[in-house]
Protein backbone atom coordinates (compact mmCIF):
# COMPACT_ATOMS: atom_id res chain seq x y z
CA UNK A 1 0.00 0.00 0.00
CA UNK A 2 2.90 2.16 0.83
CA UNK A 3 4.21 1.61 -2.33
CA UNK A 4 0.64 2.78 -4.24
CA UNK A 5 0.60 5.87 -1.71
CA UNK A 6 3.60 7.06 -3.06
CA UNK A 7 3.13 6.70 -6.42
CA UNK A 8 -0.43 9.13 -6.15
CA UNK A 9 -3.59 8.35 -5.97
CA UNK A 10 -5.72 11.47 -6.10
CA UNK A 11 -8.27 10.87 -8.97
CA UNK A 12 -7.68 7.32 -9.21
CA UNK A 13 -9.96 4.35 -8.58
CA UNK A 14 -8.99 1.89 -6.32
CA UNK A 15 -10.44 -1.51 -5.57
CA UNK A 16 -9.91 -2.55 -1.50
CA UNK A 17 -11.09 -6.07 -1.29
CA UNK A 18 -11.21 -6.07 2.62
CA UNK A 19 -13.01 -9.09 4.82
CA UNK A 20 -16.07 -7.72 6.39
CA UNK A 21 -17.22 -10.81 7.53
CA UNK A 22 -18.62 -9.62 10.71
CA UNK A 23 -20.70 -11.89 13.08
CA UNK A 24 -24.56 -10.77 12.38
CA UNK A 25 -27.20 -11.26 15.26
CA UNK A 26 -30.79 -9.78 14.26
CA UNK A 27 -29.27 -7.93 11.92
CA UNK A 28 -26.99 -6.39 14.09
CA UNK A 29 -23.08 -6.26 14.35
CA UNK A 30 -21.92 -7.82 17.03
CA UNK A 31 -18.59 -7.33 16.74
CA UNK A 32 -17.01 -4.91 14.04
CA UNK A 33 -13.12 -5.54 14.98
CA UNK A 34 -13.28 -6.87 11.20
CA UNK A 35 -14.10 -3.34 10.09
CA UNK A 36 -11.46 -1.47 12.66
CA UNK A 37 -9.22 -3.49 11.31
CA UNK A 38 -9.54 -2.25 7.79
CA UNK A 39 -9.54 1.04 8.70
CA UNK A 40 -5.75 2.42 8.43
CA UNK A 41 -5.81 1.48 4.51
CA UNK A 42 -9.15 3.16 3.80
CA UNK A 43 -8.12 5.88 5.53
CA UNK A 44 -5.06 6.55 3.97
CA UNK A 45 -6.28 6.52 0.41
CA UNK A 46 -9.11 8.25 1.34
CA UNK A 47 -6.85 11.18 2.67
CA UNK A 48 -4.79 10.41 -0.37
CA UNK A 49 -7.74 11.64 -2.97
CA UNK A 50 -8.60 8.14 -4.36
CA UNK A 51 -11.86 6.80 -5.22
CA UNK A 52 -12.08 3.72 -2.83
CA UNK A 53 -15.10 0.95 -3.88
CA UNK A 54 -14.25 -1.71 -1.13
CA UNK A 55 -15.98 -5.10 -1.79
CA UNK A 56 -16.58 -8.00 0.90
CA UNK A 57 -17.95 -11.23 1.55
CA UNK A 58 -20.44 -11.40 4.39
CA UNK A 59 -21.09 -15.53 5.60
CA UNK A 60 -22.02 -17.72 3.20
CA UNK A 61 -25.00 -17.05 0.54
CA UNK A 62 -25.54 -19.67 -2.38
CA UNK A 63 -24.17 -17.34 -5.46
CA UNK A 64 -27.75 -15.50 -4.99
CA UNK A 65 -28.50 -12.84 -3.19
CA UNK A 66 -29.80 -13.13 -0.14
CA UNK A 67 -31.27 -9.93 2.36
CA UNK A 68 -29.61 -11.85 5.72
CA UNK A 69 -26.83 -11.25 3.93
CA UNK A 70 -26.55 -8.04 3.08
CA UNK A 71 -23.42 -5.86 3.80
CA UNK A 72 -25.68 -2.77 4.41
CA UNK A 73 -25.38 -2.44 8.23
CA UNK A 74 -21.48 -3.00 7.87
CA UNK A 75 -21.95 0.24 5.04
CA UNK A 76 -23.50 2.14 7.75
CA UNK A 77 -20.89 0.92 10.81
CA UNK A 78 -18.16 1.66 8.20
CA UNK A 79 -19.55 5.21 7.73
CA UNK A 80 -19.63 5.80 11.30
CA UNK A 81 -16.48 4.71 11.98
CA UNK A 82 -14.32 6.39 9.24
CA UNK A 83 -16.57 9.72 10.15
CA UNK A 84 -17.16 10.03 6.07
CA UNK A 85 -20.23 8.58 3.98
CA UNK A 86 -20.06 5.80 2.33
CA UNK A 87 -22.00 4.89 -0.44
CA UNK A 88 -24.01 1.69 -0.64
CA UNK A 89 -24.19 -0.16 -4.25
CA UNK A 90 -26.95 -2.71 -3.35
CA UNK A 91 -25.63 -4.85 -6.13
CA UNK A 92 -22.36 -6.38 -6.57
CA UNK A 93 -21.24 -5.49 -10.60
CA UNK A 94 -24.92 -4.29 -11.82
CA UNK A 95 -26.60 -1.08 -12.13
CA UNK A 96 -26.44 0.30 -8.75
CA UNK A 97 -22.63 -0.87 -8.67
CA UNK A 98 -21.60 0.88 -11.74
CA UNK A 99 -23.65 3.73 -10.44
CA UNK A 100 -22.28 4.18 -7.12
CA UNK A 101 -18.86 3.98 -8.57
CA UNK A 102 -19.52 6.06 -11.28
CA UNK A 103 -20.43 8.91 -8.89
CA UNK A 104 -17.65 8.79 -6.84
CA UNK A 105 -15.56 11.76 -6.43
CA UNK A 106 -11.83 11.88 -4.99
CA UNK A 107 -11.70 11.19 -1.36
CA UNK A 108 -15.13 9.74 -1.42
CA UNK A 109 -15.79 5.93 -0.94
CA UNK A 110 -17.99 3.20 -1.86
CA UNK A 111 -18.93 -0.26 -0.82
CA UNK A 112 -19.99 -3.40 -3.15
CA UNK A 113 -22.94 -5.34 -2.24
CA UNK A 114 -21.77 -8.93 -0.95
CA UNK A 115 -19.81 -10.97 -3.58
CA UNK A 116 -20.87 -14.30 -3.05
CA UNK A 117 -24.49 -13.06 -4.16
CA UNK A 118 -23.12 -13.85 -7.67
CA UNK A 119 -21.66 -17.33 -8.38
CA UNK A 120 -18.45 -16.50 -10.25
CA UNK A 121 -17.33 -15.51 -6.60
CA UNK A 122 -16.50 -18.72 -5.60
CA UNK A 123 -17.15 -20.50 -8.80
CA UNK A 124 -14.53 -23.79 -9.06
CA UNK A 125 -14.68 -23.08 -12.78
CA UNK A 126 -11.96 -20.76 -13.59
CA UNK A 127 -13.37 -18.75 -16.11
CA UNK A 128 -15.97 -18.19 -14.31
CA UNK A 129 -14.30 -16.79 -11.61
CA UNK A 130 -12.11 -14.73 -14.09
CA UNK A 131 -15.45 -13.48 -16.02
CA UNK A 132 -16.58 -12.10 -12.44
CA UNK A 133 -13.50 -11.06 -11.81
CA UNK A 134 -13.28 -9.02 -14.75
CA UNK A 135 -16.70 -6.93 -13.75
CA UNK A 136 -14.89 -6.19 -10.45
CA UNK A 137 -11.52 -5.17 -12.36
CA UNK A 138 -13.45 -2.71 -14.48
CA UNK A 139 -13.54 -0.63 -11.31
CA UNK A 140 -10.40 -0.26 -9.92
CA UNK A 141 -7.39 0.97 -11.84
CA UNK A 142 -5.63 -0.55 -9.06
CA UNK A 143 -6.38 -3.36 -6.23
CA UNK A 144 -5.43 -3.20 -2.39
CA UNK A 145 -5.74 -6.68 -0.55
CA UNK A 146 -5.94 -6.04 2.67
CA UNK A 147 -8.86 -9.30 3.56
CA UNK A 148 -6.32 -11.14 5.30
CA UNK A 149 -9.54 -13.00 6.24
CA UNK A 150 -9.98 -14.61 2.83
CA UNK A 151 -6.16 -14.83 1.69
CA UNK A 152 -6.96 -18.68 1.68
CA UNK A 153 -9.63 -18.56 -0.33
CA UNK A 154 -9.09 -19.15 -4.22
CA UNK A 155 -12.25 -16.57 -5.22
CA UNK A 156 -12.38 -14.05 -7.95
CA UNK A 157 -11.92 -11.00 -5.67
CA UNK A 158 -8.82 -12.81 -3.55
CA UNK A 159 -7.48 -14.03 -6.50
CA UNK A 160 -8.08 -13.60 -9.89
CA UNK A 161 -8.47 -10.05 -9.63
CA UNK A 162 -4.58 -9.51 -8.98
CA UNK A 163 -4.42 -11.34 -12.03
CA UNK A 164 -5.78 -8.09 -13.83
CA UNK A 165 -4.80 -5.28 -11.98
CA UNK A 166 -1.75 -3.67 -10.39
CA UNK A 167 -2.11 -5.20 -7.17
CA UNK A 168 -0.72 -4.06 -3.58
CA UNK A 169 -1.11 -5.45 -0.08
CA UNK A 170 -2.62 -3.21 2.02
CA UNK A 171 -1.13 -2.90 5.80
CA UNK A 172 -3.39 -5.53 7.65
CA UNK A 173 -2.49 -7.93 5.41
CA UNK A 174 1.06 -7.09 6.23
CA UNK A 175 1.31 -6.84 9.19
CA UNK A 176 -1.13 -10.14 9.80
CA UNK A 177 1.94 -12.26 7.71
CA UNK A 178 4.32 -10.70 9.57
CA UNK A 179 3.05 -11.85 12.90
CA UNK A 180 2.98 -15.81 11.25
CA UNK A 181 6.88 -15.43 10.04
CA UNK A 182 7.63 -14.68 13.58
CA UNK A 183 5.88 -18.02 14.77
CA UNK A 184 6.82 -19.95 12.08
CA UNK A 185 10.40 -19.11 12.17
CA UNK A 186 12.82 -21.18 13.49
CA UNK A 187 14.11 -18.41 16.06
CA UNK A 188 10.42 -18.43 17.64
CA UNK A 189 11.44 -17.56 21.04
CA UNK A 190 10.97 -20.06 23.25
CA UNK A 191 8.67 -21.25 25.29
CA UNK A 192 6.32 -21.84 22.39
CA UNK A 193 2.99 -22.38 23.94
CA UNK A 194 0.35 -22.83 21.49
CA UNK A 195 -3.35 -23.48 23.12
CA UNK A 196 -6.45 -24.76 20.65
CA UNK A 197 -9.97 -25.22 21.23
CA UNK A 198 -13.19 -24.70 18.96
CA UNK A 199 -15.18 -27.77 18.41
CA UNK A 200 -13.68 -29.95 15.77
CA UNK A 201 -10.68 -31.46 16.13
CA UNK A 202 -10.41 -32.19 11.97
CA UNK A 203 -10.44 -28.78 11.36
CA UNK A 204 -7.21 -28.82 13.54
CA UNK A 205 -5.91 -31.77 12.63
CA UNK A 206 -3.09 -30.91 10.29
CA UNK A 207 -2.18 -27.62 12.18
CA UNK A 208 -1.16 -29.43 15.47
CA UNK A 209 0.23 -31.99 13.05
CA UNK A 210 2.29 -29.20 11.70
CA UNK A 211 2.67 -26.98 15.27
CA UNK A 212 3.72 -30.48 17.33
CA UNK A 213 7.43 -30.76 16.00
CA UNK A 214 7.64 -26.83 16.76
CA UNK A 215 5.91 -26.22 19.68
CA UNK A 216 6.78 -26.50 23.83
CA UNK A 217 3.73 -27.52 25.11
CA UNK A 218 0.29 -27.79 23.32
CA UNK A 219 -2.95 -27.09 25.67
CA UNK A 220 -6.11 -28.32 24.31
CA UNK A 221 -9.68 -27.08 25.54
CA UNK A 222 -13.05 -26.65 24.00
CA UNK A 223 -15.23 -29.45 22.18
CA UNK A 224 -11.97 -30.98 20.35
CA UNK A 225 -10.81 -32.10 23.77
CA UNK A 226 -13.76 -34.73 24.10
CA UNK A 227 -12.05 -36.35 21.21
CA UNK A 228 -8.41 -36.66 22.68
CA UNK A 229 -9.81 -37.44 26.13
CA UNK A 230 -11.77 -40.43 24.30
CA UNK A 231 -8.43 -41.51 22.94
CA UNK A 232 -7.05 -42.00 26.36
CA UNK A 233 -9.67 -44.34 27.29
CA UNK A 234 -12.51 -42.31 29.12
CA UNK A 235 -16.14 -42.11 28.71
CA UNK A 236 -16.96 -38.50 27.46
CA UNK A 237 -21.35 -38.79 28.27
CA UNK A 238 -22.99 -37.07 25.83
CA UNK A 239 -20.09 -34.45 24.85
CA UNK A 240 -18.87 -33.83 21.40
CA UNK A 241 -17.33 -36.55 19.81
CA UNK A 242 -15.49 -37.25 16.29
CA UNK A 243 -15.67 -40.94 16.88
CA UNK A 244 -13.68 -41.24 13.56
CA UNK A 245 -10.81 -39.08 14.99
CA UNK A 246 -10.27 -41.47 17.91
CA UNK A 247 -7.07 -43.29 16.29
CA UNK A 248 -5.77 -39.96 15.40
CA UNK A 249 -5.76 -38.56 18.87
CA UNK A 250 -4.32 -41.27 19.99
CA UNK A 251 -1.47 -41.41 17.57
CA UNK A 252 -1.14 -38.00 18.51
CA UNK A 253 -0.91 -38.36 21.97
CA UNK A 254 1.83 -41.41 21.37
CA UNK A 255 4.04 -39.07 19.34
CA UNK A 256 3.76 -35.90 21.61
CA UNK A 257 4.73 -37.44 24.45
CA UNK A 258 4.53 -34.99 27.61
CA UNK A 259 3.92 -31.72 24.88
CA UNK A 260 -0.27 -32.62 24.87
CA UNK A 261 -1.79 -30.71 28.03
CA UNK A 262 -5.46 -32.28 28.13
CA UNK A 263 -8.09 -30.57 31.03
CA UNK A 264 -8.10 -32.79 34.37
CA UNK A 265 -11.75 -30.93 35.09
CA UNK A 266 -14.37 -30.50 32.92
CA UNK A 267 -17.75 -28.46 33.50
CA UNK A 268 -20.77 -30.57 32.70
CA UNK A 269 -23.99 -29.90 32.06
CA UNK A 270 -27.46 -31.96 31.65
CA UNK A 271 -28.56 -29.58 28.33
CA UNK A 272 -26.84 -27.00 26.11
CA UNK A 273 -28.59 -23.78 27.38
CA UNK A 274 -27.78 -21.20 29.85
CA UNK A 275 -30.24 -22.59 32.38
CA UNK A 276 -29.07 -26.06 32.07
CA UNK A 277 -28.18 -27.71 35.60
CA UNK A 278 -23.91 -27.76 35.80
CA UNK A 279 -21.41 -29.90 37.72
CA UNK A 280 -17.81 -29.51 37.79
CA UNK A 281 -16.48 -33.46 36.98
CA UNK A 282 -12.84 -34.74 36.92
CA UNK A 283 -12.15 -35.07 33.41
CA UNK A 284 -12.40 -38.74 33.19
CA UNK A 285 -15.79 -39.01 35.31
CA UNK A 286 -18.22 -37.25 32.74
CA UNK A 287 -21.51 -38.96 33.90
CA UNK A 288 -23.54 -40.47 30.73
CA UNK A 289 -25.89 -38.16 29.28
CA UNK A 290 -24.50 -35.14 30.66
CA UNK A 291 -22.07 -32.81 27.78
CA UNK A 292 -19.34 -31.14 28.82
CA UNK A 293 -19.47 -27.24 27.75
CA UNK A 294 -16.15 -25.52 29.25
CA UNK A 295 -13.22 -26.73 30.88
CA UNK A 296 -12.95 -26.51 34.86
CA UNK A 297 -11.04 -24.42 37.27
CA UNK A 298 -8.03 -26.80 37.75
CA UNK A 299 -7.12 -27.08 34.06
CA UNK A 300 -7.76 -23.17 33.55
CA UNK A 301 -5.14 -23.40 36.64
CA UNK A 302 -2.78 -25.40 35.08
CA UNK A 303 -3.01 -23.74 31.38
CA UNK A 304 -1.85 -20.84 33.43
CA UNK A 305 0.90 -22.92 35.03
CA UNK A 306 1.88 -23.81 31.95
CA UNK A 307 1.46 -20.11 30.25
CA UNK A 308 3.87 -18.45 32.96
CA UNK A 309 7.59 -17.95 31.09
CA UNK A 310 6.28 -18.94 27.57
CA UNK A 311 7.83 -16.16 25.40
CA UNK A 312 5.90 -16.78 22.53
CA UNK A 313 1.91 -17.96 22.67
CA UNK A 314 -0.44 -18.78 19.98
CA UNK A 315 -4.17 -19.12 21.01
CA UNK A 316 -7.17 -20.47 18.51
CA UNK A 317 -10.49 -21.34 19.98
CA UNK A 318 -12.58 -20.93 22.78
CA UNK A 319 -11.68 -23.27 25.67
CA UNK A 320 -16.04 -23.95 25.64
CA UNK A 321 -19.00 -21.99 25.08
CA UNK A 322 -18.27 -18.98 26.02
CA UNK A 323 -21.25 -17.23 24.33
CA UNK A 324 -23.10 -19.00 27.57
CA UNK A 325 -22.32 -17.34 30.77
CA UNK A 326 -21.96 -20.15 32.79
CA UNK A 327 -19.90 -21.53 30.27
CA UNK A 328 -17.52 -19.09 30.13
CA UNK A 329 -14.95 -18.83 33.18
CA UNK A 330 -12.59 -21.57 30.69
CA UNK A 331 -12.47 -18.99 28.25
CA UNK A 332 -12.06 -16.09 30.01
CA UNK A 333 -9.53 -17.52 32.71
CA UNK A 334 -7.17 -18.86 29.76
CA UNK A 335 -7.48 -15.53 27.77
CA UNK A 336 -6.34 -13.87 31.12
CA UNK A 337 -3.55 -15.89 32.15
CA UNK A 338 -2.69 -14.96 28.31
CA UNK A 339 -2.55 -11.57 28.83
CA UNK A 340 -0.29 -11.67 32.07
CA UNK A 341 2.46 -13.88 29.92
CA UNK A 342 5.31 -11.58 29.61
CA UNK A 343 6.37 -12.91 25.95
CA UNK A 344 4.87 -12.37 22.39
CA UNK A 345 1.15 -13.05 22.35
CA UNK A 346 -0.81 -13.82 19.24
CA UNK A 347 -4.50 -14.87 19.25
CA UNK A 348 -6.01 -16.13 16.01
CA UNK A 349 -9.26 -16.71 14.53
CA UNK A 350 -12.65 -14.65 14.32
CA UNK A 351 -14.27 -16.92 17.19
CA UNK A 352 -10.92 -16.47 19.72
CA UNK A 353 -10.90 -12.35 18.82
CA UNK A 354 -14.65 -12.53 19.41
CA UNK A 355 -14.11 -13.98 22.42
CA UNK A 356 -11.51 -11.83 23.69
CA UNK A 357 -13.98 -8.39 22.83
CA UNK A 358 -17.12 -10.36 24.44
CA UNK A 359 -15.47 -10.81 27.55
CA UNK A 360 -14.39 -7.41 27.83
CA UNK A 361 -10.70 -8.14 27.82
CA UNK A 362 -8.61 -5.04 26.57
CA UNK A 363 -7.37 -5.83 22.98
CA UNK A 364 -4.08 -4.04 24.24
CA UNK A 365 -3.19 -6.22 26.75
CA UNK A 366 -2.43 -9.01 23.59
CA UNK A 367 0.83 -8.89 20.64
CA UNK A 368 -1.91 -9.36 18.19
CA UNK A 369 -5.24 -10.27 17.76
CA UNK A 370 -5.39 -11.58 14.37
CA UNK A 371 -8.45 -11.19 11.71
CA UNK A 372 -8.30 -14.03 10.45
CA UNK A 373 -9.59 -17.55 11.18
CA UNK A 374 -9.31 -20.21 8.53
CA UNK A 375 -6.33 -18.22 7.00
CA UNK A 376 -3.98 -17.77 9.82
CA UNK A 377 -4.28 -21.43 10.91
CA UNK A 378 -3.39 -22.38 7.04
CA UNK A 379 -0.26 -20.40 7.06
CA UNK A 380 0.68 -22.00 9.99
CA UNK A 381 0.44 -25.93 8.39
CA UNK A 382 2.43 -24.37 5.80
CA UNK A 383 0.14 -24.11 3.22
CA UNK A 384 0.73 -21.79 0.16
CA UNK A 385 -2.46 -19.05 0.12
CA UNK A 386 -3.86 -18.40 -3.20
CA UNK A 387 -4.78 -14.63 -2.03
CA UNK A 388 -0.57 -13.92 -0.99
CA UNK A 389 0.64 -16.36 -3.79
CA UNK A 390 -0.62 -14.15 -6.36
CA UNK A 391 0.55 -10.81 -4.60
CA UNK A 392 4.05 -11.75 -4.80
CA UNK A 393 3.75 -12.50 -8.70
C1 LIG B 1 -13.53 -16.12 7.92
O1 LIG B 1 -14.48 -15.76 8.62
O2 LIG B 1 -12.68 -16.96 8.31
C2 LIG B 1 -13.30 -15.45 6.61
O3 LIG B 1 -14.11 -14.33 6.45
C3 LIG B 1 -13.50 -16.43 5.48
O4 LIG B 1 -14.83 -16.86 5.43
P1 LIG B 1 -15.19 -18.25 4.74
O5 LIG B 1 -14.65 -19.35 5.64
O6 LIG B 1 -16.68 -18.29 4.60
O7 LIG B 1 -14.50 -18.28 3.40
Amino acid sequence: LDDLLGEGVRGRRVLVRADLNVPLSDGQISDDGRIRAVLPTLTALRDGGARVVVCSHLGRPKGAPDPKYSLAPVADRMAQLLGSPVAFATDTVGDSAQQTVGGLGDGELALLENLRFNPGETSKDDAERLAFARQLAAFGEAYVDDAFGAVHRKHASVYDVATLLPHYAGGLVVGEVEVLRRLTSDEVARPYVVVLGGSKVSDKLAVIQALLPKVDKLLIGGGMCFTFLKAQGHGVGASLLEDDMVETCRGLLAQAGDKIVLPVDIVAADKFAADAQTQTVPADSIPEGWLGLDIGPETVAGFADALTGARTVFWNGPMGVFELEPFAAGTRGVAEAITKVDGFTVVGGGDSAAAVRKLGIPEDAFGHISTGGGASLEYLEGKKLPGLEVLES
